[in-house]
């Protein structure tokens, strides 16, 4: 299909010629509004003349396109984008294309060669982009496209100042593709060759004649659309030839050795080694490339016979892998959005090996089922993009290398049953980070909403090997914990197969990683074949323990954790095990073939029967006493409510139940106005959600039922922020006659 601009609104800087004029003219006919930048200067930045832009806008319009000029220098970034905005209301692309030269041998080049080549190049870049940052980041799109040149990447004779100045770019486009990755916002580099007024004078005629500016822009079209994931990148173009360019390291060599001093002889004597590119690498990332720096510290300082000081070594490659949990810990990544349909819910439910083979499937599978629904299980993959994306690696305190991830644990609670289609935002966080020695676990938190109700949570344990022994916490009071299953035998175990293309289905569901499909990728982290998703087989144990004591009922569904030991290859069967304890199911999951244990310290939490049809989650008709509660912190909230608001801060919902169903929802907000009273559920989000027995919650206010021990003895249950609770006494407090 022909990629299309409409409804976007690009600016190209120096669009009043060359290569942006062609730019800007392509752009505008693929239904783009330009602004059409040019300070109407001369090759060497002197003169100003609206003509250029003005003249360009009128060859856009006159095909019928929309463009407005803008005669201000880059230098001016925020005003040239306030023409956008001014325009067109937004701001999507931005070519940094403005550029002047200034030539002179480095030993003649003035201040002012220097000066005003910065000035245009790199500061311009600079302003320009920094004005257009913020409202590419609220609306999660943003292309930038920066323009080197082959001047910067080789050096030239003569373009001292531009070459800095080119290169200067392509250091800035390198971090904000970093910057801008999470919101969709990327950005890259070009190093055109094209005739223009800038090389007419250096080039031939012949050579300028098919080196024509058209033939650079469709690149710049195409890296700047919508369905371009590139980013970060570099390109040479010219003629009608594109070319993606990287860095290459040689292997190098280490000239040091243990407990000797380093000398420039050694270096002297390794210099071809160091130089020698056979096997060379291809680091990509600062982590790629500190990781393999850091990776040598281990050998070099316990090699030899001396004293080893370990110590040392563990805190040098602390300080170089740069894990700093102060930092890190409670990070928020950027809020990711799932947006779905029946057909991720049923292709999940394939991928976890349900299959119209059994029956009772059927409610997962065919959308037209009267009980169609979600799986449970499906509740990480509406939350799992918030990690996917890279966010992690963004996060200041986690300079680790992330090629080397593993999936150490799972938790996931579900606070209602997972809609079948609609959008779904994740607020992820980085809830503590734990030092195992020989590597670093990642807890990350994510809460998933729809809109301002809280659907689930889930806790992602993420193992990075190789990054720990930076003298940290081993353990922590936020992880959520697995626990043994009974020492008895289990009371049910079932057996399934997985086929030999479950990881190829699975992957799908959006787990790209080609360690799950591509033979070469999984060699590397050393498999013989790619091996199965471990939410794989997480999906597979959690609806066999649903099927064998829910009833095959989602509602039934509330949590389910899960430590994955081992990996499993796609072909092979799973033996879940599993223990009724009350409403805890533990399990465990083995390959059948091999008996090793895959999945351990697993337990899925369900609700109880009775509490799920929903008939018996309507109110009771039966008067409750807490009734007489809430109609008295009503009417303290009438008298004093604005005094309330201001010592409290928060919204409680509660939940009360009898005879263990829910009998009544309540939700006192004490955040906005002069505070509320109002019976049923939250309709936004409650800070902190208290669930009690009608009987317990009057014992606890009249004083009878030590509140702590209510929490402690699990009579009274608290989600969400539990340190608020300790405010319930301003509204309790006073009502202990009742
Ligand atoms: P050009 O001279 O035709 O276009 C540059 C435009 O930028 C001019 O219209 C000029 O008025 C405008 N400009 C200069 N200073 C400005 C300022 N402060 N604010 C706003 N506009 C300003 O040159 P060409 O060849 O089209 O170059 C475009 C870009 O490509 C430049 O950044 C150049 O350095 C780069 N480039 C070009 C190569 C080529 O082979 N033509 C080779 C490598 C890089």
């Amino acid at each position: 299909m022909a990629l299309s601009f409409e409804g976007k609104v690009v600016l190209v800087t120096g669009s009043g010629g060359g290569l942006g004029r062609e730019y800007a003219l392509a752009f505008a006919e693929r239904g783009a509004s330009v602004v059409v930048n040019d300070l109407g200067a001369d090759i060497k930045g002197g003169g100003k003349s609206s003509a250029a832009a003005d003249k360009v806008v009128e060859e856009i319009r006159a095909k019928g396109g929309k463009a407005v000029a803008n005669y201000d220098s880059v230098e001016d970034g925020e005003k040239v984008i306030q023409t956008a905005l001014d325009a067109f209301g937004r701001i999507d692309i931005v070519v940094n294309n403005a550029g002047i030269l200034r030539d002179r041998s480095f030993a003649r080049t003035s201040d002012l060669d220097w000066d005003l080549i910065h000035r245009v190049h790199l500061r311009g870049s600079f302003f320009v982009t920094r004005a257009a940052w913020n409202h590419m980041k609220k609306q999660k799109f943003g292309r930038i496209v920066m323009t080197a040149s082959a001047a910067g990447i080789y050096g030239n004779f003569g373009q001292a100042n531009y070459s800095a100045a080119k290169l200067g770019m392509l250091g800035l486009s390198n971090t904000l593709a970093i910057e801008g990755r999470n919101y969709n916002i990327h950005c890259n580099t070009i190093a055109p060759v094209a005739g223009s007024r800038l090389t007419e004078t250096v080039m031939s005629p012949d050579l300028l004649a098919s080196l024509k500016p058209e033939y650079i822009a469709p690149m710049v079209l195409w890296l700047c659309h919508e369905q371009c994931q590139e980013n970060g990148a570099l390109f040479e173009a010219g003629a009608g030839w594109i070319g993606k360019l990287r860095w290459e390291r040689s292997l190098g060599s280490v000239v040091r050795q243990k407990n000797q001093p380093m000398t420039p002889e050694a270096v002297r004597d390794q210099w071809d080694k160091i130089c020698d590119f056979t096997d060379a690498t291809k680091p990509a990332s600062v982590q790629e490339s500190l990781q393999s720096i850091v990776s040598l510290l281990a050998p070099l300082e316990s090699d030899g016979e001396v004293g080893a000081n370990p110590t040392a070594a563990a805190a040098a490659a602390a300080s170089a892998s740069g894990v700093n949990p102060a930092q890190a810990v409670g990070q928020k990544l950027p809020p990711s959005t799932f947006v779905f349909t029946p057909t991720q819910c049923i292709l999940y439910a394939l991928g976890v090996g349900m299959s119209t083979k059994d029956p009772d499937h059927l409610r997962f599978l065919y959308e037209g089922h009267e009980d169609f629904g979600c799986l449970p299980t499906f509740g990480v993959i509406c939350s799992q993009a918030a990690m996917m994306d890279g966010g992690l690696s963004a996060i200041p305190g986690l300079n680790i290398d992330f090629t080397r991830v593993l999936h150490g644990e799972q938790y996931l609670e579900l606070y209602k049953p997972l809609p079948t289609s609609g959008t779904l935002t994740s607020e992820a966080s980085v809830a503590d980070v734990l030092d195992k020695g020989s590597g670093v676990v990642i807890l990350l938190d994510v809460n998933t909403f729809s809109g301002d109700e809280l659907i689930c949570f889930n806790q992602f344990s993420v193992f990075v090997v190789g990054a720990g022994g930076f003298g940290g916490r081993r353990t922590s009071e936020k992880a959520k914990a697995p626990l043994p299953p009974p020492k008895r035998a289990p009371d049910v175990v079932v057996i399934d197969s997985t086929t030999r293309d479950q990881a190829a289905l699975y992957r799908l569901s959006g787990d790209w990683n080609p360690l799950h499909i591509d033979p070469s990728f999984a060699a590397m982290g050393g498999f013989q074949t790619p091996i199965l998703h471990g939410l794989c087989s997480f999906g597979f144990a959690a609806r066999h323990v649903l099927k064998q004591f829910a009833d095959n009922d989602p509602s039934r569904f509330k949590a389910i954790k899960v430590r994955f030991v081992k990996p499993v290859l796609p072909g092979q069967s799973l033996q879940t095990e599993m223990w009724k304890e009350g409403n805890r199911i533990h399990l465990q999951c083995k390959v059948k073939e091999t008996d090793a244990v895959v999945l351990a310290g697993a337990y899925v939490d369900l609700h109880g029967a009775s509490e799920a049809s929903p008939e018996n989650l309507a109110p009771q008709a039966a008067a409750l006493q807490s009734e007489l509660v809430f109609a008295e912190i009503g009417r303290r909230i009438k008298d004093s409510g604005a005094e309330l608001v201001k010592k409290v801060n928060a919204v409680f919902a509660w939940e009360i139940t009898k005879d263990g169903k829910t009998a009544a929802e309540w939700t006192v907000d004490l955040k906005s106005g002069s505070g509320s009273l109002q019976r049923g559920p939250t309709s936004g989000k409650a800070d902190v959600t208290l669930t009690v027995s009608d009987e317990d919650f009057v014992e606890v206010v009249r004083g009878t039922l030590n509140p702590q021990k209510a929490f402690f003895s699990g009579k009274l249950k608290v989600r969400g922020n539990i340190m608020l609770s300790q405010k319930l006494e301003v509204i309790l407090k006073d009502n202990a006659k009742l």
